[in-house]
């Protein structure tokens, strides 16, 4: 199977390539990725003389157009995706995440091939704490950020294409992935990070906002398994289950890096703040017989928290700029 792979050398994106060199040794892979901030070939090392690796937009029809044409399935992860990035700036996110998304879809219709798109349960805006609800995939859209926003409208468009020209796609939203790999900014890896080199971890507003933890490793079996059990035109919820408060997330960091639980600070909350996010991945698991496989978030966030220790070279480079930017979206904040 040729599977052309779009953000391949962001987080989610380059662990996909790696499982599936790993489990899938027939399939011949190709990313492309625009290799913005948050993307490297260094999240690449090891399978990269296995795959082709294209530098280039999803926005841009001249590159996406034959690469899709030469693929039995896309697997659209390429976005700019983090929130904070979003209230500064939305203007990529419209670009990459709408526009590209378009782009990509038209290509697909053309050629006619198998799209599926990778999505988040932002999209479902957010619970209260102690609403007993989770999302399904009937939950109404309701996003609140510009990033999760830009992610909806393209979830609207992959359905679109679905109803009005019959493009043979499916959808997957997913809740909060943890793992190797994952860009400094990310809540785990900037608190991870930020222990290493000393300094205590922050916890936005009163930290009681809720995620639902899933390893990428299980994201992307989903990934995998919706791709090739899926029903064209129809969503596919992820999630295992992760639900804890980023206190508590915190607190366990720091247990298992030797740090008393509490030492760390509050800083000004982000702006909109989604409160909790839950996930019900009950069709997931029932229809398409999919079930995650790290039982416990304790043990695969001891593993993440090990590979960053063995893996400072990867993260290092963006560490700076990274905590930089925040710096200045505190002072932002705080006038
Ligand atoms: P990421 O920011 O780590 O990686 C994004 C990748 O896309 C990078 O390699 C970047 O260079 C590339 N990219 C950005 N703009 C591009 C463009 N115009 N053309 C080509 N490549 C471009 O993101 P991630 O966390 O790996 O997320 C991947 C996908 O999964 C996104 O669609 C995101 O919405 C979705 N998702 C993420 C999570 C999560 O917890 N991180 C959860 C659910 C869904
Ligand atoms: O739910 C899926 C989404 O999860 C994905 O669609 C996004 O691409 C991904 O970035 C993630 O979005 P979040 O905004 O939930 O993730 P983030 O890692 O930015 O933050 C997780 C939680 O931690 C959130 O409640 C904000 C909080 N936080 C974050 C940072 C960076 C802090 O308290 N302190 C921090 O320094």
């Amino acid at each position: 199977m040729k599977v052309l792979v779009t953000g391949g050398a962001g987080f989610i994106g380059s662990n996909f390539v790696h499982r599936t060199l790993a489990t899938r040794p027939d399939a011949e892979v190709t990313v492309l990725d625009a290799l913005t901030y948050a993307g490297s070939t260094t999240s690449l090392d090891g399978v990269l003389e296995r795959i082709r690796f294209v530098e280039g937009d999803v926005a841009d029809a001249e590159v996406v157009d034959p690469l899709v044409a030469g693929s039995d399935v896309v697997v659209h992860f390429a976005a700019e995706s983090h929130n904070d990035n979003s209230l500064a700036d939305p203007s990529p996110f419209i670009r990459t995440n709408l526009v590209g998304t378009f782009t990509l879809l038209e290509a697909a219709r053309k050629h006619d091939v198998r799209y599926h798109h990778v999505s988040t349960d932002e999209v479902y805006g957010d619970l209260e704490l102690d609403d007993p609800k989770k999302f399904t995939e009937d939950t109404p859209y309701t996003p609140s950020s510009p990033y999760s926003a830009s992610k909806a409208g393209s979830d609207h468009l992959v359905r679109a294409w679905v109803r009005s020209f019959g493009l043979r796609a499916t959808l997957s939203n997913c809740s909060n992935n943890y793992g190797p790999r994952q860009h400094v900014e990310k809540f785990i890896p900037r608190q991870v990070t930020n222990v290493l080199d000393g300094v205590r971890p922050k916890l936005y507003g009163d930290g009681l906002n809720v995620r639902d933890w899933i390893h990428v490793d299980d994201h992307n079996d989903a990934v995998w398994t919706v791709v090739e059990r899926g029903r064209a035109g129809e969503t596919y919820l992820i999630g295992a289950n992760g639900e804890m408060n980023n206190r508590d997330v915190i607190a366990l960091i720091l247990e298992l890096m030797g740090q008393e639980p509490d030492a760390y600070d509050h800083v000004t909350d982000r702006a909109g703040h989604d409160r909790r996010y839950a996930i019900e991945a009950g069709k997931l698991r029932q229809e398409l017989g999919w079930t995650p496989r790290y039982e416990t978030f304790r043990d695969g966030l001891a593993a993440t928290i090990d590979w960053y220790r063995e893996h400072e070279e990867w993260w290092r480079p963006a560490k700076e700029t990274t905590e930089a930017k925040y710096a200045r979206t505190q002072q932002v904040l705080a006038r």
